[in-house]
């Protein structure tokens, strides 16, 4: 029998088509050749642990690949797609010789069909030895910084490629709406505009220079849709989202990056409006493929066509809960720790319960991807793409981000920056903590393992050190996060007589998805109790944040004199906030979401007037119910910024008229610095109950010390619409105002 190679093949029929003009695509003719089971195989992605020694459920441990597994994966069961380390990070030859291996043995079967290998390079490629981790989304998102976004996606992308993987499930598009979240961090934040706009950079990022480059990784846009606000909390667990709230929050970060050529989509694990989003054609094939025109490949997370059956309970066998996910729109399967799903999808297309026309457009869009990233012709790792990994200016790109991430909360009588030859006492878990730091998805999954952390990575504590020196600095925090004496004042009064400033690290350990769900967003006991005792050694005292959401601090937040929130700046960030402690950066980093007072005052900024009405006795009410810690957008400078003269250029326009708002901003001090501007409309009266304000716009202005500046803004009706829960943009006549921190003008909109 003659041997197809699907190489051979295509190259074949390039050339027919170039001289034959032949009018079928040659992925449609690849097709053609395919049996039921090479088809099914190819929909199916399986896990490396399950490849390996033993299972593994991202459970860190290091497992040897199984070369016999894989020959069965691939030649009996024809698996087109692998993911994940069967560990933690491994070096870039170790994820050659994998590559290789895989590819050596795709490449013997008839159809040499090459193996797509998925990854999850989230802040940079988390699981390759040496890689660059950058800030988390949530401090990218107080960077407001598209630039620096997109600088980080495609040195993500060029350190992934070069590690011989072609796909990243990156980046997240959820929006933020609840801080109790474990995947809060993962996100931009609580505003669909700024997680548009950064999101839409990354998806650039990864794959503006052409799939087939070897500086470019296919993006995954996930998790389509509702994930990010469960109505407790708890990952993966049910949320409740009206279609107008799904159009106007939760569906432009997706629709702006399909615009922007997002080449694949995962899918939400959890359900809305009691539907599992894995099983809904309305969602998957309606909205997204029909109404959102995305034309990429869809696949699903984490086993969720089984836990159609197992968890959600909609399927009555794992065999059903296959028909309803290929029936709903599903293209691949992250089955990942079994073969099920082939053996189901290969039986109901034989028994005629699915088309074989269905599964055809699915493997299509696999091979289509697979052929843009150039895996027909090359499929192997590309050697000359390892020149771009670990290059100096990543590390550069890590520490500039970091700086701008951070968030200077608060400076009651100008504490920040402190000066550079005073004593410092440093406590709390964070001091002296990689993982606090760099949060999930950080050389292994959780991120919580120290000992994967490169060894050039600096803690808090290791930069002080090298800095100031042990005669400035006190610290006995242990290198693990939860040790109890981390939570302990471990010096005599007379060591600490000779301190001038106490600096808290407090927030967070290490966490992702599941594992990090908590009951209360309130920071634990034992940071409190720290703090409380670190108040009453009554010096002059320092709080850096270091966590993924905003946990509450209001207990003890007025004694303390300055706050820096961190978020998780990766693996330059105990750099950046020293420079940032003492000046040598002068932060200019604004909040991404509303950081709440209580935790049962969980609005966000963009809450309805409704929300806003505080009636404090029967008749009597008042405006004004946001009532945060700290604001959406708050974030102060060393520098004193003034704005003033703000105005519009004009008092009504017509539809198709623009508006400017311009004003003068004034850098009023010594110091040279940069302010982040958020411009929010309000639109006063609407059909549909419009929120209090929204985000429009927002730049960036760096001013010398003493300068100013002109500012000008253009806003047209792109602005001003709303969605309807058709998905339909509306725009209404009326009046409209627009805000820039307390500045405001009204203007009116004519029809
Ligand atoms: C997560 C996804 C991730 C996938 C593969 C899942 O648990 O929800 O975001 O891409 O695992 O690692």
């Amino acid at each position: 029998m003659t041997k197809y190679s699907a190489k051979h093949f295509l190259t074949f029929l390039f050339f027919c088509n170039a001289l034959c003009f032949i009018g079928q695509d040659q992925i449609d003719l690849l097709i053609e050749k395919m049996t039921v089971e090479q088809k099914v195989g190819q929909m199916t992605q399986i896990n490396l642990g399950f490849l390996s020694s033993s299972v593994d459920q991202h459970d860190g441990k290091v497992k040897q690949i199984d070369n016999e597994k894989l020959k069965r994966a691939i030649e009996n069961y024809h698996v087109g797609s692998i993911l994940n380390t069967a560990g933690t990070a491994y070096s870039i030859e170790k994820w050659h010789r994998i590559l290789t291996q895989i590819q050596d043995i795709a490449l013997a079967t008839p159809l040499e069909i090459p193996v797509l290998y998925g990854i999850d390079a989230i802040h940079g490629v988390t699981y390759t030895k040496g890689s660059t981790l950058f800030p988390h989304n949530i401090g990218l998102a107080a960077t407001r910084n598209p630039i620096i976004a997109n600088q980080i996606a495609a040195a993500t992308a060029k350190e992934t490629r070069a590690s011989g993987l072609r796909w990243n499930f990156d980046p997240v598009l959820d929006v933020g709406r609840n801080p109790l979240w474990p995947r809060f961090c993962e996100t931009f934040g609580e505003d669909p505009f700024l997680v548009s706009t950064l999101g839409t950079e990354l998806i650039k990022g990864y794959e503006q220079d052409g799939l087939s480059e070897k500086t470019a990784v296919a993006s995954c846009m996930k998790h389509f849709i509702g994930y990010s606000d469960p109505k407790s909390g708890k990952d993966r667990t049910e949320a409740y989202i009206s279609d107008i709230t799904l159009w106007q929050k939760h569906i432009p970060s997706f629709k702006a990056a399909i615009d922007a050529g997002a080449s694949t989509v995962m899918i939400n694990s959890s359900m809305i409006n009691d539907v599992p989003v894995h099983g809904s054609y309305k969602l998957l094939t309606e909205l997204l493929r029909n109404k959102l025109g995305f034309k990429g490949m869809i696949v699903t997370d984490w086993e969720d066509i089984i836990r159609l059956h197992s968890r959600h309970k909609i399927a009555a066998t794992p065999r059903e809960a296959v028909k309803i996910a290929i029936d709903a729109g599903i293209d691949m399967s992250m089955v990942p720790n079994s073969f099920s799903f082939c053996e189901h999808l290969i039986d109901l297309v034989k028994s005629g319960e699915v088309s074989e026309d269905r599964i055809d457009a699915s493997v299509k869009r696999i091979l289509v991807l697979k052929k843009d990233l150039g895996l027909f012709d090359e499929p192997y790792p590309e050697k000359d793409a390892v020149q771009n990994f670990g290059l100096q200016e990543y590390q550069s790109l890590a520490l500039n981000s970091a700086r701008e991430s951070m968030v200077l909360l608060k400076n009651e009588g100008d504490v920040l920056p402190l000066p550079k030859n005073k004593r410092y006492l440093l406590l709390g878990p964070g001091a002296n903590c990689l993982s606090a730091l760099n949060g999930c998805w950080s050389y292994s999954w959780q991120g919580d393992k120290e000992d994967v952390y490169p060894n050039t990575s600096k803690t808090i504590l290791d930069v002080f050190q090298e800095r100031f020196g042990d005669e400035q600095v006190m610290c006995d925090v242990k290198r693990d996060y939860s040790d109890a004496t981390n939570f302990n004042i471990n010096f005599s009064d007379e060591e600490i007589s000779n301190v001038d400033y106490v600096i808290l690290f407090l927030g967070e350990n290490a966490y992702a998805e599941s594992p990090g769900n908590i009951d209360d967003l309130t920071l634990d006991q034992n940071q409190i109790d720290l703090a409380k005792r670190a108040i009453a050694l009554d010096k002059k005292i320092i709080l850096v944040l270091i966590q993924g959401r905003p946990r509450i601090i209001n207990d003890f937040s007025e004694n303390i004199d300055g706050i820096v929130n961190a978020f998780l700046p990766g693996s330059m960030g105990a750099q950046a906030i020293v420079d940032v402690l003492f000046g040598d950066f002068n932060p200019s980093g604004t909040l991404p979401f509303t950081y709440p007072a209580y935790s049962g005052d969980l609005l966000t900024y963009d809450h309805k007037n409704l929300s806003a009405m505080v009636r404090t006795a029967p008749n009597k009410k008042t405006y004004g119910g946001y009532h945060p810690a700290f604001k959406f957008g708050d974030g102060l400078s060393y520098s004193d910024f003034v704005i003033s003269n703000f105005k519009l250029s004009a008092d009504t326009i017509n539809v198709d008229e623009k508006i400017q708002i311009s004003f003068q901003l004034k850098n009023n001090s010594e110091r040279d610095g940069t302010k982040n501007i958020d411009v929010f409309i309000k639109d006063h009266y609407a059909s549909l109950a419009p929120d209090v304000r929204n985000l429009k716009y927002f730049t960036k202005v760096s001013l010398k010390a003493g300068a100013q500046k002109e500012v000008r803004i253009d806003l047209d009706k792109n602005d001003l619409f709303f969605f309807n829960s058709k998905g339909e943009k509306l725009l209404e006549e009326g009046s409209f105002s627009v805000f820039v921190e307390e500045q405001n003008a009204t203007f009116y909109l004519n029809k």
